[in-house]
């Protein structure tokens, strides 16, 4: 592969990593993922924005990189940790081997962590909101922006091409040919959108307080361009993408969008036996609905559909007097990401008596959920328990479709 340039003196220098294994040990990622670094070249000195962890070759991929640009490791004098997570540091330790000279910039609250993962004390620099680096004709300006994703976290803006590098703020999962918005094929926009909302929704969510300030605070700065650690470059539209992190993280306290995500479990088929009539009370309202089974789907693809909808239907069955299991997982990782606000209705059967409703209630109440009704029941679902699960579901598309009015 070869390195993008954003403008004269900046390149990205990037590694594709595939579907092998988890994100973060957790999140699939089908598509792949890019892990992208930068290098910014001053008349006087070199600077090299984040690193790669060295998985699947990347290092070696991105030291090939950089030798087409007639530089190597051992050129950079500035290595800037914009956020200390191991895909963009991982390759930290082998780097200063090569290069015992460089200056390592990040912030105070990085110090620690840099010596913490890598055991380095030597060669690092703290910097703050405001400080800057000279390169000779391009500056490197920093930005704390913390809990994006890390508390340590910051952005780097150099302001005589109006680049922002901002590591996983604006990024996607997925793997894209083309490097920059203005290239991509429809094919690669038709994965970089629910790529982008399903990373939001996996890595960032739980910070969405700290996008929108982060996102404030770029307000002072002109941006030109975003260069994010994974995904494309955002040159023809920056805006469109921080206006998308925007209504991203606005969803947590809601409203989402006028959707419903129905994430459901079933052990025998006696919960599921609600399911048609549910489903079929929402459609006929004309209202979008998502099918979840649990736990035959990734919690991901369920936390990127909760996340964006502001309706939940939950069917799950009582196991052992409390919640099905894997639901109850699922539950915990909406909780981490704070989904709150949302309408939901719950139903489900239980076998010698029930438990699962009382498990739920304090999930119900910690995330602020407004829940229409439940419908429990022993064994199968009678005709009346039909019944009564199409008129919560009714009130469910109505509550959802009046809290989104105007969106
Ligand atoms: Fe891409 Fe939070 O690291």
């Amino acid at each position: 592969m070869k390195p993008n340039q954003l403008v004269p003196g900046i390149h990205r220098v990037y590694a594709r990593i595939g579907s092998r294994d988890l994100f973060e040990g957790i999140w699939p990622i089908e598509h792949g993922v890019l892990l992208n670094s930068y290098v910014v070249q001053g008349s006087q000195k070199t600077a090299f924005i984040d690193l790669v962890k060295d998985w699947e070759g990347a290092v070696d991929e991105v030291e090939g990189q950089l030798a087409s640009l007639g530089l190597s490791f051992s050129s950079i004098d500035y290595l800037v940790l914009n956020h200390m997570e191991p895909d963009h540091t991982g390759s930290l330790g082998e780097l200063c081997r090569k290069n015992p000279s460089m200056k390592i910039l990040c912030t105070k609250k990085a110090v620690p962590l840099v010596k913490a993962f890598y055991g380095i004390t030597e060669q690092v620099q703290a910097v703050t909101s405001g400080d800057s680096i000279d390169l000779g004709g391009k500056t490197l300006v920093f930005e704390e922006t913390p809990n994006i994703h890390w508390p340590e976290t910051m952005m780097t803006f150099v302001p005589e091409d109006g680049v922002l590098f901002s590591c996983d703020a604006f990024g996607s999962f997925g793997q894209y040919d083309h490097c920059f918005d203005d290239e991509l094929t429809k094919e690669e926009w038709d994965l970089l959108i629910p790529e982008t909302e399903r990373y939001y929704a996996n890595i960032v969510s739980s910070f969405s307080q700290f996008v929108l300030r982060g996102i404030q605070k770029l307000a002072n700065l002109e941006v030109k361009m975003v260069a994010p650690s994974h995904g494309i470059v955002w040159r023809k539209d920056p805006n469109r993408i921080i206006q998308h992190y925007k209504r991203l993280a606005e969803y947590m306290n809601g409203p989402a969008e006028p959707e419903i995500a129905f994430v459901w479990s079933s052990m025998y088929g006696n919960t599921a036996a609600l399911i048609p009539t549910i489903k079929q009370a929402i459609e006929e309202e004309g209202m979008i609905v998502h099918m979840h089974e649990v736990p035959a789907e990734h919690a991901s693809y369920v936390l990127a559909s909760a996340w964006r909808s502001s309706g939940l239907v939950i069917g799950m069955p009582t196991y052992e007097y409390r919640m099905f299991p894997p639901m109850y997982h699922i539950l915990d990782v909406l909780e981490r990401s704070h989904v709150n606000n949302r309408k939901v209705m719950r139903f489900g059967s239980f076998g010698w008596s029930g438990g699962a409703q009382k498990q739920f209630d304090p999930v119900v109440n910690t995330l602020k959920w407004d829940c229409l009704g439940t419908v429990e029941y022993q064994g199968a679902p009678s005709d009346a328990d039909k019944a009564q699960a199409r008129e919560i579901a009714k009130l469910l598309v109505k509550s959802v479709k009046e809290v989104c009015t105007g969106y």
